[in-house]
């Protein structure tokens, strides 16, 4: 009887000890954000946050050229350019040398010119892209400041020194097999990095930051009025919810107070930013990703012949604030107006040049 005892004194001790090896080393750190006693604290590791510092350094910048009265404008001395023809020649060319350390460092400045030395020449999809870029760069700074505030965003934000930026998103075939005898996948059972592997459904993206679904899914009175909202809406709710708090490095918490998820009194700030960088998002997807579709070549597409597109973690990759609040921006005022809207040129007959880098898909 006794050896039976301490056998198991021994296993539970094992147990606990795995258990315990599951969990964070200490030293953790905890902030606390919202009123005492709601449980609303953010753990962080010193750690990780420490990791995370290289990776959000801006890279070197030349400094602004002063601007005299006479300064010739790009529109006078160049012959194709639609955007940033107002801005004076010097700063013109210094955007230029910003733009190919941002986006494409390896190839330089003929990831987007033509091989043949023609800087006027649309010749490569890239130019056409970044035209467009450029625009959609204009239009986050100067009208979705209820997100980006006065830190902005430029082409490092998101690009961080590569053509394709780390993280995008495609929509996912939810029925790879069909919706036969073959199985029903029903978008769900395939793990995926934009819900942290977990078992929810794989791409709540399509719905909420690629369309308009409605996001919300709790009843909002105390007995059930009619039909509510399917377990599959409130699991993408959760999976997006997920997303974002991966995208951020953040906890429910920062967000919500747990008490009640739907509620929005006594809610940190931060959900409020977060609900203007879902439409923000959701916005640039449909205005300007999609529209590119036409203009990025094959290989550059998801399997469903989509875009690539922008998610949460596109600019924030893993930190409350992208660059961790650094704002860039301010030296580059010519990125922060906006110029309005031209069609999408039609796609170029060259064949697409080969990134030196980025994700394949
Ligand atoms: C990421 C893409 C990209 C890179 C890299 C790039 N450019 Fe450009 N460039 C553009 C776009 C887009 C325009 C057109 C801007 C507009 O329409 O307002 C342009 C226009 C120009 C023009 C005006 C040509 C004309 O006559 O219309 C010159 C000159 C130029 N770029 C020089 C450079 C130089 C030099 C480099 C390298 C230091 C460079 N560019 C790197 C995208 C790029
Ligand atoms: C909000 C995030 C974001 C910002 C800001 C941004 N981009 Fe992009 N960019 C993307 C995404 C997403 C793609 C699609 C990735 C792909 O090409 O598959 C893309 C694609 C591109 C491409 C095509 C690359 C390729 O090889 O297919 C170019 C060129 C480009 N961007 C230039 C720029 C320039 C120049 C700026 C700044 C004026 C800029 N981008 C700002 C998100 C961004
Ligand atoms: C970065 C901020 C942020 C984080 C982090 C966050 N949420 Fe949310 N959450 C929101 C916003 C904003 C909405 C409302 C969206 C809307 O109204 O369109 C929301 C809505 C919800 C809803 C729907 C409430 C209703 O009325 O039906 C639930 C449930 C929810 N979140 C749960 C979570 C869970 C669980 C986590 C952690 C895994 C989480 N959230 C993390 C910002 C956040
Ligand atoms: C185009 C780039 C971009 C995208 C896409 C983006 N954000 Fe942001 N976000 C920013 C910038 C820049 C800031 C910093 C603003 C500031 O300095 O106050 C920010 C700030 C925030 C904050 C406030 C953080 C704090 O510490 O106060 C929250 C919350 C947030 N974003 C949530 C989201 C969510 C959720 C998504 C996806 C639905 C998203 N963001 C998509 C650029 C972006």
């Amino acid at each position: 009887m006794n050896t039976l005892k301490a056998t198991l004194r021994v296993v539970a001790m094992l147990g606990a000890g795995l258990l315990l090896a599951a969990c964070e080393k200490p030293p953790i750190d905890t902030v606390q954000r919202g009123v005492r006693g709601t449980g609303m604290v953010q753990v962080y590791n010193p750690r990780t946050v420490e990791a995370q510092i290289p990776a959000n350094q801006p890279p070197a910048d030349q400094p602004a050229i002063p601007v005299t009265e006479g300064s010739p404008k790009a529109a006078d001395v160049y012959q194709n350019v639609k955007v940033l023809g107002s801005l004076d020649v010097g700063n013109f060319t210094r955007l230029m040398v910003a733009m190919t350390s941002w986006v494409s460092p390896e190839a330089g400045c003929n990831y987007c010119h033509s091989d043949n030395g023609n800087f006027a020449e649309d010749s490569k999809y890239t130019k056409v892209v970044a035209r467009r870029m450029l625009q959609m760069t204009q239009d986050i700074n100067a009208n979705w400041k209820s997100h980006v505030a006065e830190t902005g965003v430029t082409c490092y934000t998101c690009h961080r020194g590569q053509p394709v930026p780390n993280n995008v998103w495609f929509t996912a075939d939810a029925q790879p097999y069909g919706s036969n005898f073959m199985g029903d996948k029903a978008g769900q059972n395939s793990p995926t990095v934009d819900v942290k592997l977990g078992s929810l459904p794989y791409d709540p993206l399509t719905s909420y930051l690629g369309g308009k679904e409605a996001i919300r899914v709790g009843g909002t009175t105390a007995l059930p009025q009619g039909k509510g909202a399917s377990i599959q809406q409130t699991e993408k709710t959760y999976a997006l919810m997920t997303h974002m708090s991966s995208a951020l490095g953040q906890n429910c918490t920062f967000c919500h107070n747990t008490q009640n998820f739907s509620k929005w009194e006594n809610t940190p700030p931060q959900r409020v930013t977060a609900w203007h960088g879902i439409q923000m998002a959701r916005d640039l997807n449909l205005a300007y990703m999609e529209p590119l579709a036409t203009v990025f070549p094959a290989n550059r597409k998801g399997e469903l012949g989509d875009v690539a597109k922008m998610n949460c973690a596109t600019c924030h990759q893993g930190v409350n604030k992208p660059l961790a609040g650094v704002p860039m921006l301010k030296d580059h005022p010519e990125l922060a107006a906006y110029r309005p809207y031209t069609a999408p040129a039609p796609a170029p007959a060259e064949a697409a040049p080969n990134a030196p880098s980025g994700p394949s898909q």
